[in-house]
C-alpha cells in the first residue's frame, strides 16, 4: 500500500499543520511506503512417507516439535520416547499413540535398542544433549538438537566433529532463522538495500517475570548447573547477529552480572515462600502468588491434572513445593540479570547487543547501519530508510497464518521443523540454514562472551 506523508498524517488524524511539529515526529512516524506482508504458509510437504522420529524428553519443546506431528501427521509421525517424569510420558505416548515397547524413562534406553526410527529430536535439559547427540549419530539417526548445542565448548566441537563423520543431518534449533521477520531481513541485507553493512545494535529484553520464572527461580537458574544466560537465554541473539551480517565474529567483549536477585535486595521480613504469609507479597511484583496463581501466568510448566476444578489447589500445592513459590531474593541463582556485549566482525563492522531482564516488554529490537541506508525493527514490523531519496518504508508483518498461533519465535519453531523434515527425507542439509556447521561459531562466540565478562578481558574467536 502507497501512503505519502500527507495522508499517513490524515490516518493518524493529525492536520497538516502539524508537520511543523518538527522533524522529530516526521521522523519516527510518517512512512513513504507501507508494505504488509503476512506470515508465508507452512506449505504442505508431499512425502509418500512421514519421517519417523523419537523425541528425547516430552516437556515444554519436546511438545512444540510432537504438536507439528499431530498437525501434518503425514510429515511426520513420533514412534517412540523417553521422559522420566511418568504424567508427562503418559500424556506424550497417548497424545502420539505410542507402543509401549518405545516408551522409555531416560534417553539412554533407547540406545539400548536397534535403531527403529529415521531420527532422534533431542530436548533434554541442557547437560543432557551430548550424550544423545553422540549416541544418536553413531547409531545413524539424523537429529533435531535444541539448543544450546551442548554447555561445554568441547562437547560442541565432539558434536560437530561427529555430525562431519558420519554425515548425519544435524538441525541446531536456532529457529529465529526461521522467523519470517528475520528472513526478511536477511534478504533486505543480502541483496545491498544499506550498501555497505557497518554496524549493528541488537536488544533482547527478556522482560522482568520471564526473567524472574526461568532463569532466577527456573531450570536455568543456575549458570553452573546448566549453562550461562548468554547461551541459554542469547545463543539465539549471536546466532542471528552473526547470520544476518554473514561474517565471522573476531573480537568479542562483555560486560554485566547479577545485581538485583540477590538476599541483599530482599524486602524486610520476606520469607523464604511467597505462600508463607511474606508480608511484602502484595506489594511485590516478582510475588510467586500474583505471577502463577492470581495471573495465572507461565503455568505451562505445571503438570495440571485434567479436572479444571482442581488447577487453583494445584497451582497452591506447586507454590509450596517446588522453586517456583520460592523468593526471588533467596535462590541459588547465579544467572546474569543484565549482560552487555560489544563484538568486532570480520571487515571492520561492529555490533552490540543487550540482554536485559529489568523490562516490562519482550520481543527483539534491532537496529542496522548500513552507508546507504537503516533499517529499524522489532519483530513485528521494521522501517527502512534510503540516504540518497530519503525514502521511508515501513514493512508491516501481519497475522500469523493457521498453525502458527502453535509456532512460536515468531513463527520459527515449526517452520525450523519443516525445513529439517525436508532436509532428512532428501538427505541434504543444505535444506537447512541452521545446520550444525553454521550453528557452533555462536556458541563460540557466547563462551568467549562469557570468559569476556569472568575475566575483564577482550576474546579473540578461533574457530
Ligand atoms: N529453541 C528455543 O528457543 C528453546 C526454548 C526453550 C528451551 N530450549 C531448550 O530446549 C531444551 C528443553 O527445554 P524445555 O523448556 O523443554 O525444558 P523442560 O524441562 O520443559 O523439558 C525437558 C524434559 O526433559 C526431561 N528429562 C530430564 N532428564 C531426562 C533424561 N535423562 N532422559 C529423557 N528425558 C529427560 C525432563 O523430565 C523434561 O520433561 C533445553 O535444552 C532448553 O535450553 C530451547
Amino acid at each position: 500500500m502507497k501512503l505519502n506523508r500527507r495522508s499517513a498524517l490524515q490516518r493518524l488524524g493529525l492536520a497538516t499543520g502539524a508537520l511543523s511539529l518538527g522533524s522529530n515526529l516526521a521522523g519516527e512516524n510518517y512512512f513513504d511506503e507501507i508494505h504488509s506482508w503476512t506470515m508465508p504458509e507452512l506449505h504442505p510437504l508431499q512425502f509418500d512417507s512421514p519421517i519417523t522420529a523419537i523425541t528425547l524428553g516430552a516437556g515444554n519443546r519436546g511438545n512444540v516439535y510432537g504438536n507439528y506431528a499431530t498437525a501434518y501427521p503425514d510429515q511426520l509421525n513420533i514412534v517412540g520416547v523417553a521422559e522420566p517424569i511418568p504424567i508427562r510420558n503418559e500424556r506424550y505416548a497417548q497424545k502420539h499413540k505410542i507402543p509401549s515397547e518405545h516408551r522409555f524413562e531416560t534417553w539412554e534406553h533407547v540406545f539400548e535398542r536397534d535403531k527403529f526410527a529415521d531420527a532422534i529430536i533431542i530436548t533434554t535439559p541442557d547437560d543432557l544433549h551430548y550424550g544423545p547427540a553422540m549416541h544418536a549419530m553413531a547409531m545413524g539417526y539424523d537429529v533435531l538438537l535444541e539448543k544450546p548445542i551442548s554447555p561445554s565448548e568441547l562437547e560442541c566441537r565432539n558434536i560437530l566433529q561427529m555430525a562431519k563423520q558420519t554425515n548425519k543431518i544435524v538441525a541446531v534449533c536456532h529457529v529465529l532463522r526461521y522467523a519470517p521477520y528475520f528472513v526478511k531481513l536477511k534478504e533486505m541485507l543480502d541483496q545491498q538495500m544499506l550498501g555497505d553493512l557497518i554496524s549493528v545494535q541488537h536488544f533482547e529484553p527478556i522482560e522482568h517475570v520471564h526473567m524472574a520464572h526461568s532463569f532466577v527461580r527456573g531450570n536455568w537458574h543456575s549458570a553452573k548447573a546448566t549453562t550461562p544466560i548468554i547461551l541459554a537465554k542469547s545463543c539465539h541473539d549471536l546466532d542471528i547477529l552473526r547470520w544476518l551480517i554473514d561474517k565471522p565474529c573476531e573480537q568479542i567483549a562483555a560486560f554485566g552480572g547479577l545485581k538485583w536477585f540477590k538476599q541483599e535486595n530482599a524486602p524486610e521480613g520476606a520469607t523464604p515462600r511467597c505462600t508463607d504469609g511474606c508480608p511484602a507479597e502484595a506489594t511485590c511484583p516478582y510475588s510467586a502468588l500474583k505471577i502463577y496463581y492470581r495471573d495465572r501466568q507461565r503455568t505451562y510448566v505445571f503438570d495440571f491434572p485434567e479436572d479444571k476444578s482442581l488447577h487453583d489447589e494445584f497451582i497452591l500445592e506447586q507454590l509450596r513445593t517446588t522453586n517456583y513459590g520460592r523468593c526471588v531474593y533467596q535462590m541459588e541463582n547465579d544467572q546474569a540479570d543484565h549482560y552487555v556485549t560489544s563484538m568486532q566482525f570480520a571487515d571492520g563492522i561492529t555490533a552490540s547487543f543487550s540482554m536485559e531482564a529489568f523490562t516490562s516488554y519482550h520481543g527483539r529490537r534491532s537496529r542496522f547501519m548500513g552507508a546507504m541506508g537503516d533499517i529499524v525493527g522489532d519483530m513485528d514490523h521494521f522501517v527502512h530508510t534510503d540516504f540518497l531519496s530519503g525514502k521511508r518504508t515501513k514493512w508491516e508483518l501481519k497475522d500469523a497464518v493457521d498453525g502458527d498461533h502453535l509456532s512460536g519465535h515468531g513463527g520459527g519453531d515449526w517452520r525450523l521443523v519443516r525445513d529439517w523434515l525436508q532436509a532428512v527425507k532428501a538427505q541434504d542439509s543444505s535444506l537447512l540454514t541452521s545446520t550444525i556447521e553454521a550453528s557452533i561459531e555462536s556458541h563460540i562466540m557466547g563462551f568467549q562472551a562469557e570468559l569476556s565478562r569472568l575475566k575483564g578481558e577482550i576474546k579473540k574467536i578461533h574457530l
